[in-house]
């Protein structure tokens, strides 16, 4: 049985900062944020949204009364949890009108739990077959203003759509992996915003994707010019780059790799959702890929796991997209100056509180927003 992504959306708040006119104000030369980083533009969080309501967001895009009968698991992959306790699916129940008779679980590791989500998810298939997995990857990526992360901050939500005889892409069983006890970054309960040690964090993402990247090929017997792309987690998208140069000059993938990038580099870090947001900006960006394309995709989550995987493009995964929906999003958002940002950023509400006053989607064409009382 294959077994595969059938839809995917992403969603983004409607505010972003320029990189740019964030390294003047911070006397920092622009260049080490857009040709450094390799980020243009980082997507900021309103007031009124937490990781339910971005994750609510993409859903709806992907959600029809058929498939909401045949949802009976729905996997919330996140690290910007509003809750200790309950998970962040349940909350989307109500807000989407989902089944009762459905599990809801929420998954914790980094940025690493929504690739092992839709691996959960596969499983859940080839036992109940004709079962359809909601699978979301939603975060607020927050190191605080002034800190060395700043550039690399973001927000957003993918949904995603697992199931049998998939439309869009068939997952392989092929995935090696590497689980470490690394310090590199992480976020004692009731912190606001992470531990950091940077240069730690890319080398071992580096270091993780030489390990597990290896050990595909060397168990598939495959070499660099059997894929037609590898999609990487992209924390800044100059990262994911140095990790591909670091083990091969393959010139088909370094062209991929670009268009793999082009959502990220205006959007930042999404966390958990990072690693999907390049497989849709790799899909919905280049004209050139064909059916059975093999694609990679390297996982990473701090703490710190890595892991590679695979899956082939399936014919008219094309039909399937979201391309204007997703410009349009990008294309509609309001730029705040950097002394907004500054403002919003210091007086949002506590994530914990505000999701519950949520009380309706009002649901404009390309455009859906929440409202609070
Ligand atoms: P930094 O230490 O201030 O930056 O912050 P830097 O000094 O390393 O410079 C960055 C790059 O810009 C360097 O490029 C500079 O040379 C270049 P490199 O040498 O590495 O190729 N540069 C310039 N380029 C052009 N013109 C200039 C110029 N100046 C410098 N004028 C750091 C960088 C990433 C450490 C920081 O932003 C940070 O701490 N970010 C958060 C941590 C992070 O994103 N780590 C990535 C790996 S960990 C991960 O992916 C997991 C994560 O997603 C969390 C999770 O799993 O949940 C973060």
């Amino acid at each position: 049985m294959e077994i595969g992504i059938d839809k995917i959306a992403f969603y983004v708040p409607s505010y972003y900062i320029e990189l740019s006119e964030l390294a003047t104000v911070r006397g920092i030369d622009p260049a080490k944020y857009t040709v450094g980083l390799g980020q243009n533009k980082t997507a900021i969080i309103e007031k009124t949204q937490d990781c339910v309501t971005l994750a609510a967001n993409a859903a709806k895009q992907i959600l029809n009364t058929q498939l909401i009968n045949e949802i009976d698991l729905v996997l919330f992959a996140t690290e910007s949890s509003v809750d200790e306790s309950k998970a962040g699916s349940i909350f989307l129940q109500s807000i989407l009108n989902l089944r009762k008779n459905c599990r809801y679980v929420e998954l914790k590791q980094a940025c690493y739990s929504s690739a092992i989500a839709i691996n959960f998810a596969k499983n859940h298939i080839m036992v109940n077959p004709n079962s359809k997995v909601l699978v979301i990857a939603s975060d607020i990526a927050k190191y605080g203003t002034n800190s060395a992360g700043e550039p690399t901050q973001g927000a957003g939500a993918i949904a995603m759509v697992i199931s049998k005889n998939p439309s869009i892409l068939v997952l392989n069983d092929d995935a090696t992996f590497i689980c470490e006890d690394v310090n590199d970054f992480f976020r004692p309960t009731h912190h606001d915003v992470p531990i950091v040690d940077g240069k730690l964090s890319t080398e071992t993402y580096i270091r993780f994707f030489q390990t597990t990247c290896q050990a595909y090929l060397n168990n598939q017997k495959l070499q660099f010019n059997d894929f037609a792309g590898i999609c990487f987690h992209m924390p800044f998208t100059k990262l994911g780059q140095k990790a591909l140069l670091s083990l091969t000059q393959e010139e088909k993938l370094i062209t991929r790799y670009e268009y793999s990038k082009y959502y990220s580099k205006e959007i930042g870090n999404i966390y958990t959702g990072s690693l999907f947001l390049s497989i849709i900006s790799l899909l919905e960006q280049d004209q050139s890929l064909q059916p059975n394309d093999l694609i990679g995709f390297f996982a990473y989550g701090s703490g710190a796991t890595g892991e590679f995987f695979t899956g082939r493009l399936v014919p008219g995964y094309q039909n399937h997209l979201k391309k204007s929906y997703h410009e349009a999003l990008l294309q509609t958002r309001n730029k705040l100056t950097i002394e907004e940002y500054e403002n919003l950023y210091n007086h949002q509400i506590d994530p914990k509180r505000y999701h519950q006053n949520v009380i309706h989607i009002q649901s404009i064409e390309n455009n859906v927003k929440y409202y609070t009382k």
